[in-house]
């Protein structure tokens, strides 16, 4: 079948439009539309045929219910049992909108479209398309997300033609939706209401409007070994196709941890991919990192969740590593999708940052404009098995100063490349908990310990790797005794790589 792709100005609504896609439904047929959630797959939820297509071109196992789309308070009435009082009430606050409740159905809702229950879950949708569309289909149209089941539900019309193209009748464009996940589920069949599917709206916003309210416990511990109130809940859903894992704990510290997980696992050949935030995504520097949204505005998050993650599909990682939020408000749907797609795989952020003892390593030379930097320079070439800053800094630097000439000649025989090196003097600053600092020779170590006593890990290069020479200044020596320089700062940085490479080798394989 031909998927016919319809445009649609949700501020001018084309009613030629509406009335074809109002006539596909009527027929049977299957239309997805845009709602404020995601896009939906609707179909006549009166009609047991329909819900069988449904099933068919999402490729869902039929005892997952559908939800039923209306447009208007007063059409509730005629699907349902009874309607409590205090439906009026939640109805008042936050229908139309991105809340889905659970009823006692009637008979005049199919058992196909209910996955064989006796209770209807029902939302009105705030987004116009979808309600002209309700109302043109007959009023009661059927809506699962318009993905193929097991993908990340789709938030523009793009995504659902990527999953549904030749398997339904029309797609209905309405741009980007504006939440990006589902609608909160809120049993009503159950005192207290219970909330079976975190959203938009959340349990705090409930709680004001209608007191107590339950949370499944399902959802509140990863590890229930009961079965979840909505049946769709215990599908592995949102599922990106690289094994996902989220790095839990202060942001700070995730960024950390994240990239030396990602060096790491680059390093052994993987393609990763990172799911950063906007505060954190210029300090990655390996894998494919995506931004998902802000963490001052975390709607922006939620709206860019699944875009992210079907991106991640295309680009064929091997593994995806999340930064998390905070369980509140709209973070604790964030997270509910999240945890989904990674399986609730979660590595604490501590945990992995302990693993890495130097994250700095800073040579330290009289003036900085020889030793230091040929040492830095050498040690940023040789293989290293977790990612550090190197840097040279110098006891004295009054001014900015180019490379000594001589230095610069030796690297460049060595091919290492100096182009725009200036001096910096080593200041209070380099003195961090990560940072490794390493004196060129004794005096230089003596220096640094009187000017910042009990300050950082101070050594000799000599010391650190057990050598037996000093590396002096060779400052206006002759050109012999430039190359022995050279050559003992190679030697010393070469065993000072093995020692921190043998370090990291066996707790590396504690990342994942
Ligand atoms: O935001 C949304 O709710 C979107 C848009 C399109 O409206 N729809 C959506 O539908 O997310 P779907 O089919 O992907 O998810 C429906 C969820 C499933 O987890 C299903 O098990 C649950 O609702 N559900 C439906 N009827 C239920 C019922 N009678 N009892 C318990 N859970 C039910
Ligand atoms: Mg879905």
């Amino acid at each position: 079948m031909e998927t016919i792709i319809k445009k649609i100005d949700r501020n001018q609504i084309d009613q030629v439009i509406m009335e074809e896609a109002g006539s596909i439904l009527k027929n049977g047929g299957l239309v997805a539309f845009p709602t404020e959630t995601v896009y939906g797959l609707g179909a006549n939820a009166l009609d047991e045929e329909a819900a069988k297509k449904t099933y068919a071109a999402k490729g869902r196992p039929s005892d997952n219910p559908l939800i039923v789309h209306i447009a208007r308070l007063e059409d509730l009435g005629a699907i349902v049992e009874s309607v409590p009082l205090i439906v009026d009430e939640i109805a008042a606050h936050f229908w139309p909108g991105p809340l889905t409740m659970i009823f006692n159905k009637n008979e005049k809702v199919p058992l196909g479209t209910t996955g064989g229950l006796e209770t209807v879950a029902v939302r009105m949708p705030d987004d116009e398309i979808a309600r002209e569309l309700i109302i043109a289909g007959g009023g009661y149209v059927s809506a699962p997300s318009a993905n193929t089941s097991g993908r990340p539900s789709p938030t523009t019309a793009q995504h659902v033609a990527e999953d549904l193209s030749g398997k339904i009748e029309m797609i209905l464009d309405g741009g980007s939706v504006d939440i990006g996940v589902e609608s909160t589920i809120l049993d009503m069949t159950v005192t207290p209401p219970m909330i079976l599917r975190p959203g938009a709206i959340t349990k705090e916003m409930l709680s004001e409007v209608i007191g107590e309210v339950a949370v499944d416990e399902t959802l509140i511990s990863e590890n229930s070994t009961k079965a979840p109130k909505a049946p769709g809940m215990k599908y592995r859903h949102y599922a990106p196709k690289a094994e996902m894992i989220i790095v839990d704990g202060e942001p700070e510290e995730a960024v950390r941890a994240i990239k030396q997980i990602a060096y790491e696992q680059v390093r052994l050949g993987y393609k990763v991919g990172i799911i950063a935030s906007n505060e954190s995504v210029d300090q990655y520097t390996t894998g494919v990192v995506k931004c998902i949204g802000s963490r001052v505005n975390e709607k922006t998050v939620a709206r860019n969740l699944y875009k992210v993650l079907r991106e991640f599909d295309e680009e064929e990682v091997d593994y995806i590593y999340s930064e998390a939020f905070p369980e509140a408000g709209i973070g604790t749907a964030i997270m509910n999708r999240l945890g989904k797609a990674a399986g609730h795989h979660v590595l604490q952020a501590s945990e992995i940052t302990k693993l890495q003892d130097y994250r700095r390593i800073v040579f330290v030379s009289n003036s900085a404009n020889c030793r230091a930097p040929i040492a830095a320079a050498i040690l940023r070439k040789q293989p290293l098995f977790q990612e550090y800053e190197v840097c040279a800094r110098g006891l004295v630097v009054l001014f900015p100063e180019p490379l000594n000439p001589r230095a610069e000649e030796l690297l460049a025989r060595h091919h290492i490349e100096t182009e725009g090196y200036e001096t910096v003097a080593l200041s209070e600053e380099e003195f961090g908990e990560d940072t490794l600092v390493l004196a060129m020779q004794d005096s230089i170590k003596q220096k640094i310990q009187n000017d910042y006593p009990g300050k950082g890990q101070v050594y000799t290069l000599c010391e650190f790797v057990n050598g037996s020479k000093e590396i002096p200044s060779v400052y206006g020596q002759t050109q012999e005794q430039y190359e022995q320089m050279y050559e003992l700062i190679q030697g010393y940085v070469k065993k000072l790589a093995n020692k921190l490479n043998e370090e990291a080798k066996n707790k590396c394989q504690m990342y994942t």
